[in-house]
């Protein structure tokens, strides 16, 4: 098991921003790390630069007691000796290779013996169900046997260290569901470090032991998955995570309802920019019983709740009721503010913390 450290890492491709911009995290031994944030953050190039494939342009990168990277001492370990395993969205088998030549390539490549490759292909075949399949070819197989084949491959030499680029997002939404599951039990079973690139956020709040929330070539947030949902430490972190998303209000666009949302907190409105309310955290109730009125714009019932539209002096959120909603569309209704999901920010975007 090893920690993965980054220390001040700078790639600049020439473009207008840095592709990673200073970047400095430790990725703790054994965690399964959500790498999560939207096209064109930063990700892969992490990525690619931990496994060797992209060379930073200047930091360093440790892998436990392994320099892989450092721009001060000029170390540059290749991929081959960083003993990782590696996969992405294309996760390309050899198309004229059987099940098991793929699976032992990388055996293939260390020079392994017979009885070495043997052993190691029986230990998968019966870690990933491929019992019989030994001797197809990938496009004898469905895509979720595909997809065990690929993981496979990628743990036939023992790495220590799996980073993976966004390998579900070309699978359907069941198999992706199938596939989830399955990683999730083999880091339970092999306990190595995982970083996992991806762009969606319920991916990474169910997969993930730790997220790291990045924008622009940095990390705002890393931490537990509940953490990062319950106590975001900037606007951008609470946008991102949540579907439906958190209500985001500032004075501007929505006088009455900031208002509302501020009584309710012990902050100063000189010192508060924007406030966020988690739809969940909205209860609503009749007419001038809450803490503020709405109008119903929309009811949408999911079958587990309903999420509503509302309406306040122009301003428009949802909510995420568990019961039949107080009402319909167009009547006006009360809503109260539960404190759990309420979050202020200040001028910098940064949360404001309650003393
Ligand atoms: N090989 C490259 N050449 C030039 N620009 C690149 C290259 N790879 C990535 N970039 C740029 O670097 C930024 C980060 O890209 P990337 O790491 O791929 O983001 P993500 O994986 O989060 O979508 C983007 O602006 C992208 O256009
Ligand atoms: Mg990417």
């Amino acid at each position: 098991m090893s920690e993965i450290k980054l220390n001040s890492l700078v790639k600049n491709f020439g473009g207008n921003s840095l592709a990673v911009d200073n970047l400095s995290v430790t990725f703790p031994s054994g965690e399964f790390v959500c790498l999560l944030g939207p096209s064109g953050c930063g990700k892969t190039t992490t990525l690619r630069m931990i496994a060797g494939l992209e060379r930073p342009d200047s930091g360093e990168i440790f892998c436990g007691d392994q320099t892989y990277f450092s721009s001060n001492t000029g170390e540059y370990l290749k991929t081959e000796k960083r003993n990782l395993g590696l996969m992405f969205q294309s996760y390309a088998l050899w198309p004229h290779m059987t099940v098991f030549q793929n699976i032992v390539f990388g055996l293939d490549m260390k020079n392994e013996s017979s009885s070495e490759k043997d052993k190691r292909f029986e230990e998968l075949e019966k870690l990933f169900q491929l019992k019989n399949l030994k001797n197809r070819y990938p496009s004898e197989l469905s895509g979720g046997q595909q997809q065990r084949v690929a993981l496979a491959r990628m743990l036939a030499v023992n790495p220590n260290l799996l980073l993976l680029d966004e390998p579900l997002s070309n699978l359907d939404s069941n198999l992706r569901l199938e596939m989830r599951a399955e990683l999730k039990r083999l880091h339970q079973t092999l306990g190595c470090t995982i970083v996992f690139v991806t762009h969606d956020q319920m991916e990474a709040m169910t997969l993930a032991t730790s997220i790291a929330v990045m924008n622009k070539g940095i990390i705002e947030q890393l931490a537990k998955p509940m953490e990062i949902y319950k106590n975001p430490k900037s606007l951008f972190v609470a946008k991102f995570v949540g579907s439906p998303q958190m209500n985001i209000v500032d004075f501007n666009d929505g006088e009455q309802l900031a208002s509302s949302l501020l009584n309710k907190t012990k902050f100063d409105k000189n010192n508060v920019k924007t406030l966020g309310i988690r739809p969940e955290s909205i209860k609503l109730t009749s007419k001038d019983n809450g803490d503020i009125n709405g109008t119903i714009e929309t009811i949408q019932p999911t079958g587990a709740d309903w999420i509503v539209g509302l309406n306040i002096s122009g301003k428009s959120i949802f909510a995420i009721s568990s019961d039949q909603p107080p009402g319909n569309e167009n009547d006006i209704i009360g809503l109260s503010f539960k404190l759990d999901g309420l979050h202020t920010f200040d001028r910098n975007d940064l949360k404001l913390e309650a003393d």
